[in-house]
């Protein structure tokens, strides 16, 4: 009896040590925040919580702010090897009783740093001086680092929750903040205003700053760029023209999201925003030196939740994925040239390390311009693309880089004319990429500019062969036992390699499946059973498109969405994924936002949001008789398509044609905002299914006269903007064969009646409000008839149409109203060949072509 009370005494008292030991019931707060003048910390392992981790790190806190779990700290600290260190600000793993602990995992994370391009040694002294200056000195003395703030009546230096290293003055008014010189990473609350910028370090273990890739903002918005001249720009995040944009603008790191300010627009009102996953611990974001935008997460360790510029591109869409003059391909690298040419003008920087990039064997010469020569590189694109010559042709843009020293390849884009494109001269090439066809609108050439090693060879050029060839007596058995075991070793290698292929992409698509799953932003990907049970087996149809059948139906959280069945998409697997993710990508208040899909066997289903008021064309052709919409709905419904497009065509990182704009494909919510659908689909599509892509791309009597004849450009959307507009505003079809036979076309009449200047007679007549705002609309029809202009080039971007409809522009005064609209027969005979190569050759009526899908 006794014993057993012993023992229970002994288990309640051991459980008691547990419970304190790991839930820290009695904290002590035990950290040191702040520090006051003449304060002086000496970098050695006698300082305040020196603590050296497995993975070769090493702190020496002197300010640490909080108790218990991860926690803002400043101080020495050395990465590896350490003889070198930094003073950063940095995020440590604390508890209650000992300070930093030693998690196995949990290894500082650091977030800033004063000297990341002088390092200190032992002994060297961070000093805050009696007149309020924070300086940096190395053991012998020579000063590294100071704030400058000698005589701004610093009182203190405080460490604060946020992350943020601050010198404050008597009114504990910020004198200095380490928020103010960002280094290559933010943390939650942090802002990055215009004309600051993150630049990536070296490498992961030497973390000088490169200066050659940076993350800035900027009136267009948030950029990446790598440094040549000019800059070559990566990933780009416009913010719209929706405000007065002159205005410089701020990203900030909130819970959720990366979000985009422009200055003067209402506080807590992003602009637009990056998705980050909410944060259920630390986070800090670091801008790495493959120019990645990683956000990081503790959660017992640091993980990788978010890669954020990566959710809009891939692998080989980085500037230096492979290096300078590397060709990358599905994440490998190899140098141009490298198989099949009787020359190689590239060699690789190190053998075993091609993603280090590739270089010239024989360089280039400015005094030698007569030996250069343009290497051409079939089905290759770049990760970015700035006009030089528009509107030019290939042999044009060729000489145009022979011509300038400085110019090191002629990248040339055009739609399906080559005598007609654009051409890009960079000065400097990094990563190239082998195109994906299907993710661009675009053909695309690139040549590379070399040297062609004249008479006096480059002693350097080990690749070219050596003329002099030694056992040329060697007997003609040799040379048929050479080959034949020559041949039997091909065979053997073909067939080795042939197996590595196979194998290889049985893998991929093994993967594929479940490729895109778990991507943290991104659309939830349903089954197919899922989605049979949201839509009641179907059984609710809401209407048909062209892509495929829509259904009403019902997620298990109630939400209602609208379920899209696709047709004629056969095994499409690994484009459909990547177009499911870049649409899935791309959030606007105006375009029909993408919450999953289903990719399941031969089943694709996406998943939208439900708009209850269904599509444009029931409202403005009165299909359902109901109230017709007044002025001012359909003035905000313009605006919202116009801001929609704008997006799409500005901001996002693969710019989006829309191509098949229409009030079909225009839906509307419950309180009447227009959102634009079916953007990115008709890339879902593949080019090799002729009678799916015939019907699909564009719609006649939307479609813009370049169509005939030139690039496909954004402006192909202007000009069906343009059409719904006049549509919207007058309240009939484009193509109307109840008018009588000369008003039928909407834009014959439109001319007529501007040349007779009476186009108030063409506004919505079923519509008393909209005929007490005829001035209105006819002022809104000049922006229609400027977006109608037969040369693509006159017509202004969706931005400039947003500012105009806001008032902030105005519409250009010389238009032309001489509309011309293609003949549908030829237009539908030119898609065909476009897309497919194929002629149309049997007539199709013009009822087929204008009717509605
Ligand atoms: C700083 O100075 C204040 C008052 O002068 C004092 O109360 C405080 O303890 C000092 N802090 C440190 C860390 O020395
Ligand atoms: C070391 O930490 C203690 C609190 O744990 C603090 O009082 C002291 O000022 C610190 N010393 C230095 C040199 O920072
Ligand atoms: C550390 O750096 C010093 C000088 O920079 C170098 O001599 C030493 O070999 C390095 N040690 C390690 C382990 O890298
Ligand atoms: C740092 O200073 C201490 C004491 O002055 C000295 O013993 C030590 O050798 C110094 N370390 C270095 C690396 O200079
Ligand atoms: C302090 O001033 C020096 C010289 O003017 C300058 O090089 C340094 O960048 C300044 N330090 C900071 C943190 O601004
Ligand atoms: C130090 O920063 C904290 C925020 O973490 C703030 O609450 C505190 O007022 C600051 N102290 C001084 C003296 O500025
Ligand atoms: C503190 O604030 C008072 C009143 O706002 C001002 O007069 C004084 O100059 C300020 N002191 C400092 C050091 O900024
Ligand atoms: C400054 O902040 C400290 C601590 O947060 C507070 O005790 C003090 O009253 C503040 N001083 C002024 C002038 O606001
Ligand atoms: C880090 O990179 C810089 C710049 O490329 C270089 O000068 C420096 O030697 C490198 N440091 C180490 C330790 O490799
Ligand atoms: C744009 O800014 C200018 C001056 O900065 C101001 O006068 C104008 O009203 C602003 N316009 C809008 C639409 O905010
Ligand atoms: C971030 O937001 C989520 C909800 O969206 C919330 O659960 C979480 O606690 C927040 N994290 C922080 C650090 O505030
Ligand atoms: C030569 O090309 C560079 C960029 O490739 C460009 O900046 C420069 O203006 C060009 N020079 C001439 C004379 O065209």
């Amino acid at each position: 009896m006794e014993n057993d009370w012993i023992l229970c005494c002994v288990l309640v008292h051991f459980l008691i040590l547990l419970i304190s030991s790991s839930y820290s019931i009695n904290a002590q707060p035990f950290d040191y925040p702040i520090a006051n003048l003449s304060t002086s910390w000496i970098n050695n392992p006698s300082l305040n919580h020196s603590v050296s981790f497995q993975d070769g790190s090493t702190v020496r806190s002197i300010l640490l702010r909080g108790s218990f779990g991860p926690r803002f700290a400043c101080g020495f600290y050395c990465n590896g090897n350490c003889s070198s260190f930094l003073f950063a600000v940095f995020i440590v793993q604390t508890n209650s009783g000992s300070g930093i602990t030693l998690p196995a995992s949990g290894f500082p994370q650091v977030v800033w740093s004063a000297n990341r391009n002088n390092p200190v040694g032992t002994n060297s002294t961070l000093q805050l001086t009696p007149e309020g200056d924070l300086i940096l000195q190395d053991a012998d003395g020579t000063l590294i680092w100071s704030t400058n703030t000698t005589g701004k009546s610093v009182v203190g230096l405080n460490m604060t929750e946020t992350g943020n290293l601050v010198l404050f003055d008597r009114n504990n008014s910020t004198v200095w903040q380490s928020f103010d010189h960002p280094t290559d990473s933010l943390v939650p609350g942090q802002k990055l205003a215009a004309g600051q910028r993150l630049t990536a370090s070296v490498s992961a273990v030497n973390w000088t700053e490169a200066g050659l890739l940076s993350l800035s903002v900027t009136r267009e918005g948030l950029i990446a760029s790598i440094e040549s001249n000019p800059p070559q720009v990566y990933y780009n995040s416009i913010i719209t023209g929706t405000k007065n944009s002159t205005e410089p603008s701020y990203v900030r790191f909130l819970n959720g999201s990366l979000a985009l300010f422009v200055l003067n627009s209402e506080p807590n009102q992003p602009d637009s925003a990056i998705v980050v996953p909410p944060a259920s611990s630390a986070q800090y974001m670091k801008f790495e030196s493959n120019g990645h935008l990683r956000v990081y997460e503790w959660a017992a360790e640091w993980n990788v939740v978010a890669d954020l510029l990566t959710g809009y591109f891939g692998e080989c869409d980085y500037p230096m994925a492979c290096g300078n003059y590397g060709i990358c391909s599905n994440g490998q690298c190899s140098c141009p040239g490298a198989t099949g040419s009787e020359t190689s003008y590239f060699k690789q920087v190190n053998d075993r390390q091609p993603q280090l990039g590739c270089s010239e064997i024989t360089p280039l010469s400015c005094d030698a311009s007569q030996d250069h020569s343009l290497l051409e590189l079939n089905d290759i694109t770049y990760f970015t693309f700035a006009s030089n010559l528009k509107d030019t042709d290939m042999e044009t843009c060729k000489q145009a880089c022979l011509k300038n020293c400085s110019c090191k390849a002629a990248l040339f884009q055009y739609g399906w004319n080559p005598s007609s494109g654009n051409c890009f001269l960079p000065s400097e090439l990094f990563s190239l990429m082998n195109n994906e066809k299907e993710k661009t609108h675009y053909n695309s050439s690139a040549f590379v500019k070399v040297q062609i090693s004249s008479i006096t060879q480059s002693p350097t050029s080990d690749a070219t062969p050596n003329p002099v060839s030694s056992g040329k007596k060697t007997g003609r058995t040799a040379v048929i036992l050479g080959s034949v075991v020559g041949a039997l070793f091909g065979v053997f290698l073909i067939i080795s390699i042939c197996v590595v292929l196979f194998r290889k992409k049985k893998d991929a698509e093994d993967d594929e499946e479940d490729y895109l799953d778990q991507v943290p932003g991104m659309p939830t990907r349903f089954s197919y059973e899922d989605l049979k049970v949201a839509t009641e087996n179907f059984s609710r149809k809401l209407g048909e498109g062209g892509f495929g059948s829509v259904f009403e139906g019902a997620l298990s959280n109630g939400t209602i969405v609208a379920v899209k069945h696709l047709d004629g998409l056969g095994q499409i697997k690994k484009s459909f994924l990547a177009e499911v993710e870049t649409i899935g990508s791309i959030h606007h208040v105006n375009l029909v936002r993408l919450i999953g899909f289903c990719a399941d066997k031969s089943h694709r289903l996406l998943v939208y949001e439900y708009m209850c008021n269904g599509s444009l064309d029931k409202w403005i052709f009165r299909l359902n008789q109901e109230s017709v919409l007044n002025w001012q709905s359909r003035r905000k419904i313009i605006l919202d398509i116009a801001k929609g497009l704008a997006y799409l065509h500005e901001d996002c990182r693969h710019k989006i044609i829309h191509l098949d704009i229409k009030p079909q494909n225009i839906l509307l919510d419950d309180n009447f905002n227009a959102k634009v659908s079916d953007f990115g689909l008709s890339k879902l599509i593949d080019r090799d299914q002729s009678e799916v892509v015939t019907t699909m791309r564009g719609t006649p009597g939307y479609l813009a006269p370049e169509w005939l004849s030139s690039v496909i450009t954004e402006k192909v959307d202007v000009y069906s903007f343009g059409v719904v507009v006049m549509e919207i505003l007058c309240g009939r079809r484009n193509f109307d064969r109840s008018q009588s036979e000369e008003s039928m076309h909407l834009l014959s009449l439109f001319k007529r009646k501007a040349e007779e200047e009476q186009l108030f007679d063409m506004v919505d007549k079923y519509s008393e409000d909209l005929q007490l705002h005829g001035a209105e609309a006819v002022e809104t029809m000049k922006i229609a008839a400027w977006c109608l202009q037969s040369d693509f080039a006159k017509r202004p971007s969706m931005s400039v149409v947003v500012k105009v409809l806001e008032g902030v522009m105005n519409v250009e005064p010389n238009l032309d109203y001489n509309f011309s609209t293609p003949p549908p027969r030829q237009i539908a005979a030119i898609i065909a060949r476009k897309e497919a190569d194929l002629v149309i050759s049997a007539p199709l009526s013009p009822s087929v072509l204008s009717g509605p899908r």
